[in-house]
Parts: C-alpha cells; sequence; structure tokens
C-alpha cells in the first residue's frame, strides 16, 4: 500500500530552507546549454570558465523562476568531472542545499556517519566570502551546503553575468523544483532511506511497493523522504524483480551505477507548459490512448478540459487530498539514464501512484523498441 502520513516525524538537526541548484556533468556545456534554453524555456544567469580565470571547467548556470541548473563541463582529462562522465555520461553530480552555515550542516552530517565529498572550501572576492561544502549520497552523486549570506555577487566566486544571444521559444513557466528521485540497486533502498532520516533527519512519508506498482514484466518500490517544511522531497526507488529487466535495472545498467533518476519540476498551467514544452521539440513518453477512456471513472471532475488532456497526453491522479497532473519527458541524453517529470499540484502532495501503472506499460514500449526488456 502507498502510506501517506502527514505527521512531522523526523528530527531537523540543521534547518533545510530549501535546494540552492542542482549541478550536472556534461561533455559539452556550451552545447546543453542551448538545449536547455530553447527547448526547457532556462535563461542564462551566470558563467565560470577561463575567462572568469578558471582554468579546469566551465560552468554555466541557467534560471527559471526558482530553478538554478548548472552544467559543469571539465577542460582537462585529469579533472574529475573527466572520470565521472567516462563511467555515466551525463548527468546530476550535486542536489545543493541553501544553507545558513555550511561548516555547521557538514559537520552535523559527519557525526552521523555521512561521508565527506570535499571539505568546507571558502572562496572570495571583492563581493565578500562564499562558503561551500559537500558530502555523499548514493553512487556517484553528492549534496553541496552552499552558504551565500556574506556574498554579494552574482553566483559565486569566479563567475559573471552569462550574456548569450536572444532565442527563440516558447515560456513553459516552470517555477520550482518539486522532487528529485534517485535509484539505487536492489536492496539498498531501505538503506538509503536511513541515510537520509539519520543524517537529514528527513522523515518517510510515502512507500510503494510492489503490489502497488507492477506490470506482468516489472515492477518498483520505492519510499519517499522529506525535509520539515515539505520543500525538499527525495523518493529512492530501488528495482523489484519481474520477468524481464526493469527500468529501474535498465537505469541501473547504463549509468553504471546508481544516480539521479529524474527531477520533477512544477508548474501552475501544466496545459500551458506541456503545449510550450512540445512546441520547443521536448519528447514525452506516449500515453496509450486506452489511458483516457478510464479516466474519468479513475479520478472524477477536474478543472481541466479533458480533450486537451488527452491531446497533450498528460497524465492525472487523484487521493484523498486532491489531484494532481503530470507528464514524463523521454530520457535527455543518448544513455537511457536521467528524464524530467512536469507536475501541477491540485491538492494532491503524493506522486502519481495511480500513473505509475500506466506510465510502467508505456515505458516498457519504449524499452522493447531499445531491446533492453
Ligand atoms: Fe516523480
Amino acid at each position: 500500500m502507498a502510506i501517506i502520513t502527514t505527521d512531522w516525524t523526523g528530527t531537523e538537526y540543521f534547518p533545510i530552507t530549501d535546494l540552492a541548484y542542482v549541478e550536472f556533468y556534461t561533455g559539452n556545456a556550451k552545447q546543453v546549454v542551448h538545449f536547455y534554453r530553447t527547448a526547457f524555456g532556462f535563461t542564462p544567469y551566470a558563467y565560470a570558465g577561463p575567462e572568469t580565470g578558471v582554468f579546469d571547467k566551465v560552468s554555466y548556470v541557467l534560471k527559471q523562476n526558482k530553478i538554478y541548473f548548472v552544467f559543469t563541463t571539465p577542460l582537462k582529462s585529469d579533472h574529475y568531472a573527466s572520470q565521472w562522465l567516462k563511467k555515466h555520461g551525463d548527468g546530476v553530480r550535486d542536489i545543493a542545499f541553501h544553507s545558513e552555515d555550511a561548516v555547521f550542516a557538514y559537520e552535523s552530517c559527519l557525526s552521523r556517519d555521512a561521508e565527506s565529498a570535499y571539505e568546507p572550501t571558502r572562496s572570495g572576492d571583492d563581493l565578500g566570502n562564499y562558503m561551500k561544502a559537500g558530502i555523499k549520497t548514493y553512487g556517484d552523486t553528492i549534496h553541496s551546503f552552499v552558504e551565500t549570506k556574506n556574498y554579494k555577487g552574482i553566483w559565486a566566486p569566479g563567475f559573471v553575468e552569462l550574456d548569450m544571444p536572444e532565442v527563440n521559444f516558447d515560456d513553459p513557466g516552470l517555477l520550482l523544483i518539486d522532487h528529485i528521485v534517485g535509484n539505487v540497486e536492489e536492496g539498498k533502498m531501505n538503506e538509503w532511506r536511513d541515510y537520509y532520516e539519520r543524517v537529514f533527519g528527513f522523515t518517510n512519508f510515502v512507500v510503494f511497493d510492489e503490489n502497488d506498482i507492477s506490470t506482468k514484466y516489472s515492477s518498483l518500490k520505492s519510499r519517499v523522504m522529506r525535509s520539515k517544511n515539505w520543500k525538499v522531497k527525495f523518493p529512492i526507488n530501488e528495482p523489484a524483480s519481474g520477468l524481464k529487466k526493469s527500468q529501474i535495472e535498465e537505469y541501473l545498467d547504463f549509468n553504471e551505477g546508481p544516480g539521479v533518476q529524474h527531477i520533477a519540476l512544477l508548474t501552475d498551467d501544466i496545459i500551458k507548459t506541456i503545449t510550450a514544452l512540445r512546441n520547443n521539440g521536448v519528447e514525452f513518453l506516449f500515453v496509450p490512448d486506452s489511458y483516457y477512456g478510464e479516466l474519468p471513472s479513475r479520478v472524477g471532475q477536474i478543472q481541466e478540459d479533458l480533450n486537451k488532456i488527452q491531446d497533450l497526453g498528460i497524465l492525472v491522479d487523484r487521493d484523498e487530498e486532491g489531484y494532481l497532473l503530470q507528464l514524463f519527458s523521454k530520457p535527455v541524453e543518448d544513455r537511457p539514464t536521467l528524464f524530467f517529470e512536469i507536475i501541477q499540484r491540485k491538492g494532491s502532495r503524493g506522486f502519481g501512484q495511480g500513473n505509475f501503472q500506466a506510465l510502467f506499460e508505456s515505458i516498457e514500449i519504449e524499452q522493447e523498441k531499445r531491446g533492453n526488456l
């Protein structure tokens, strides 16, 4: 059963206010930035590279409302990001938190057996001081704590405003990161649930098991962890056994280990958002027509026009608190690893449990095409 408990049962060892940014390692940030601008509607924000005195990598920061994505490409084969990319391909390296006191957050996590990714690092220029520290999580993914209260610059020392030629795109109006999902190996999900409970003091508020989500071929298990203020929600998936290879196993094979499976981006007008993203060329999972036949009986009355919902291929799910609308992109790299979810919440704080079945069936159609089912 999927269980949603709304009571806070965790322990807030240090305040988790919000995510600061997500950093991607990528083989060619210059071109990737073009994709996230014209397809996903991000705008240029900040840049660091040789022109700003940073010689071993380039980083582009893109912004859309409260979402900040950083795309980093190493410029040398001996840079750590080069090894990371060789193993995983393009993907998410760092899920970073805003922090009032980065050293305290880091030391607090280490005192509960988190592993250091890098020690507290202070950098500064004439605009002030910037402090960062990082701990490891699943796979080769890390969490940075970023303290900017004494820094007045646009992003961090070494960064300048990113100025790029204008491009045309439809504005999807994406607002913020709703949740970020990690895939871990079979049998490891509960260890990572324990990690987020122990290290961050998060609470486990949703549980899915094989009985909730399964097809003839594959199924998944998931535990959703959240911060006290609900701003941070991290589902952790592991594969469950099925007749053929599950989508989680396919991810683990192609990513060569655990990592971020999808980032869910929140909108307050999913019809506008999906229309814009489709116009911009973003590819979404195919939703079979049969899904819409049984939709009214499954979710009841919704405010949106059902014809538009079907034309745009949007999924709908309902729970005790309300409903949500969502849709999943195809993987955004050649390896079938990272993808995006677009989500609008109308009262529901769930994750679309009722849609996972429909989703699985359509993912399997895609897996079959790649010969991995
Ligand atoms: Fe999701």
